[in-house]
């Protein structure tokens, strides 16, 4: 079967620019993303291609491309799912916050939704593509609201029949673009062959074939969340030992090189920081440790639970050096933040390690002055609320306005242009004694020092 229309429900961080890329490079299908939110499609449409919802280096190129030739956004879900040959579902799938497994399972009310809004609209044979990321077997909750419409030729076209395949998404926020263009892998997981050849032949038309990986749909399932927890887990041990390195006087950066020398190891994801964010690491691994407790393997729940509170620890712990440093006190303190975006290259701020370590210091009395150069100052109110008082924090234009009369200087997102700042000129607006820092390790220490700020950085000893 060759695919010619496509639906994607869900215009968010995956939706958006997954069918922007198939768009792109498949001019042949036709692509409808639809969402719910008027806003967000709104945005998609806007003809300013610096106002899309989702920041992502090179997307405006490729909507600029595809908009309105096979590209198309709408809240128009029926029609949508009406003609589509392959519908992916790409919706969110947040941790749930009440009932049964809350703080730890995934909650599928909106994968759920939408499964039976398909089973509602769509018409003749179609493949139904679960894209967002989920607990293993969910494809089996799909398939059986699936079943129950088989059949129905009500609307007067074909009867409806389905094919339900999972294909997780392994784009990286940041790197979106190049991740889709060049994929290490696409993972398809299913047990109809047809259906698994019709979404390989979509991929196809950009991606070697060795690369497109076949798997029951379990493995695809859990491939993923297991992808998730492997790179999380990097991150808490080489911010574990970051710890023992300011406590011993080793350097992490040195420890980092020496080991991922070494091929076994690899030398990616070994980068000391504030810990991880984004919407799906800790999403990810709380929701396998609930399915490791659900089958009753508690000491691998542990484990992996383990991954999650070091994460935890390290914000917190960040926070509670800059107070040390200062004197044991930072109420009233002026303290300014650079980066509030959960990483470089990206608007998402969803469990970023700023809001956290953010939270803290407002929590100990500090003033914040907060710049990121790409998220919105109503984002920033978003994730802060009043913590601290209402006049605790605000944001600022430049890097320059954030350390007027301040203490401190946090780096907390890994913006390039943070590399590059000029030191002797911040430094002089600041207060003394004055401290940088760098929690992401990419300022010019030497620099700093030199301006006469007093310098720490992740995993220094
Ligand atoms: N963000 C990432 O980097 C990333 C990477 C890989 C996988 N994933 C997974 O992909 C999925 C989506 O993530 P995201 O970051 O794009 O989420 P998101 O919150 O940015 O987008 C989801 C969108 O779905 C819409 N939606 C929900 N229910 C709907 C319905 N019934 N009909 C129409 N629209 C509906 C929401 O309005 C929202 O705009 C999640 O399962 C996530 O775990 C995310």
């Amino acid at each position: 079967m060759s695919i010619r229309t496509i639906c994607c429900i869900g215009a968010g961080y995956v939706g958006g620019p997954t069918m922007a890329v198939i768009a792109d490079r498949c001019p042949g299908i036709q692509v409808t993303v639809v969402d719910l939110n008027q806003a967000r499609i709104d945005a998609w449409n806007d003809p300013d291609l610096s106002k899309l919802p989702v920041y992502e280096p090179g997307l405006d190129a490729v909507v600029g491309r595809c908009r309105g030739r096979n590209l198309h956004f709408s809240t128009a879900v029926e029609p949508a799912i009406a003609a589509a040959d392959m519908v992916f579902l790409s919706v969110n799938t947040p941790t749930k916050t009440k009932g049964v497994g809350a703080g730890q399972a995934s909650d599928l009310r909106w994968i759920e939704a939408s499964a039976r809004q398909v089973a509602a609209c769509a018409q003749g044979h179609t493949i139904v593509v679960e894209k967002s990321t989920l607990p293993v077997r969910t494809a089996e909750t799909v398939q059986a609201i699936l079943s129950a419409a088989q059949g129905d030729g009500a609307s007067g076209g074909s009867p409806k029949t389905f094919a339900v395949l999972s294909n997780p998404e392994f784009l990286a926020e940041g790197t979106a673009i190049p991740d889709l263009e060049q994929p290490d892998r696409v993972l398809i997981g299913g047990d109809d062959p047809a259906a698994i050849e019709a979404l390989a032949g979509v991929y196809g038309q950009w991606v070697p074939n060795d690369r497109i990986l076949r798997t029951n749909l379990w493995s695809s399932e859990l491939s993923k969340l297991t992808a998730n927890a492997f790179l999380a887990q990097r991150i808490s041990s080489i911010n574990s030992i970051a710890a023992l390195c300011e406590a011993t006087g080793a350097d992490v950066q040195e420890v980092a090189h020496a080991i991922g020398a070494d091929s076994r190891l690899g030398s990616k994801f070994l980068k000391a920081g504030p810990g991880f964010g984004g919407s799906c690491f800790q999403k990810d691994i709380l929701n396998l440790v609930y399915l490791c407790g659900h089958y009753g393997l508690h000491e691998v729940a542990a484990y992996w639970q383990s991954v999650v509170e070091l994460n935890g620890w390290q914000q917190h712990r960040i926070a509670r050096l800059v107070v040390q440093r200062l004197f044991g006190t930072v109420t009233g303190k002026r303290l300014a933040v650079l980066g509030f975006a959960f990483k470089a290259d990206t608007n998402d701020t969803r469990e970023a390690p700023a809001i956290r370590i953010c939270r803290d210091l407002l929590e100990e009395g500090a003033q914040l002055a907060i710049y990121d150069p790409k998220v919105p100052a109503s984002q920033m109110g978003n994730d802060l609320g009043h913590v601290g008082g209402v006049d605790a924090w605000q944001a600022v234009g430049s890097p320059l306005a954030a350390v007027q009369g301040a203490d401190a200087v946090l780096i907390l997102t890994e913006w390039l242009c943070f590399a590059s700042l000029d030191w002797s000129q911040l430094a002089a607006q600041m207060r003394k004694p004055a401290w940088l820092f760098d929690a992401r390790s990419i300022v010019d220490l030497q620099a700093a020092k030199s301006a006469g700020l007093n310098v720490w950085r992740v995993g220094m000893g």
